[in-house]
């Protein structure tokens, strides 16, 4: 789905689906390079990150396994916190793995952290972070990431596996929504 489709909910958009695309294959030749020989896994916490994981192991040149967990976390509102369990976990046992989480977006960098956290805990034998997006307004916690897609301001964003209400996730493109659509009268 691309922008013109939606084109009434949308009030701008910050990153193209090239734009996107470039930086993506600019990213799977650093990873290739980087794990060559090594076979990484690429664990995407579901579901925002599963475009991003998908069109990067594509444009990789190196073979990797990936899994998917999904995560929930307990917070105030619409902001995460802290606590995190697993809803649903990986298939794989990460430990002495070259482990390569795969991120939509960091906005506090709790579930973040927290994963980074429980998959060393489990025993892989390097965690790694590619963010396809981040919110640098907004972080609470630092979390190293070593492969960095780009900066978004501090606004509510859609698209390429991110959703507001589980909706805009298929669109190829980063938008902003017009604010009429949280308010329920553009849906
Ligand atoms: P964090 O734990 O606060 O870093 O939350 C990260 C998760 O919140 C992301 O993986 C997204 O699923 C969700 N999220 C944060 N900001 C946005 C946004 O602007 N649009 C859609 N989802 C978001
Ligand atoms: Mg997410």
């Amino acid at each position: 789905m691309q922008i013109a489709d939606v084109q009434e909910q949308i009030d701008h958009e910050l990153v193209s689906s090239q734009q996107i695309e470039r930086k993506i294959r600019q990213v799977a030749a650093q990873v290739s390079h980087d794990y060559q020989g090594r076979r990484p896994l690429l664990v995407a916490v579901l579901k925002g990150a599963v475009n991003t994981l998908v069109a990067l192991s594509q444009a990789m040149t190196i073979d990797a396994q990936i899994d998917f967990m999904s995560l929930s976390s307990y917070g105030s509102g619409s902001s995460s916190s802290g606590r995190i369990t697993v809803r649903q976990d990986l298939s794989t046992d990460v430990k002495g793995r070259n482990v390569l989480i795969v991120e939509d977006i960091i906005d506090s960098g709790y579930t973040l952290d927290w994963t980074v956290r429980e998959l060393k805990r489990r025993g892989a034998a390097s965690v790694e972070v590619f963010a396809l997006l981040e919110k640098p307004a907004r972080r609470k916690v630092e979390v190293p990431v070593k492969y960095k897609g780009f900066e978004v301001p501090d606004e509510f964003v859609v698209g390429f596996g991110l959703d507001y209400d589980e909706r805009f996730r298929n669109l190829d493109s980063i938008a902003v929504l017009k604010p009429e659509v949280y308010e329920g009268s553009l849906v």
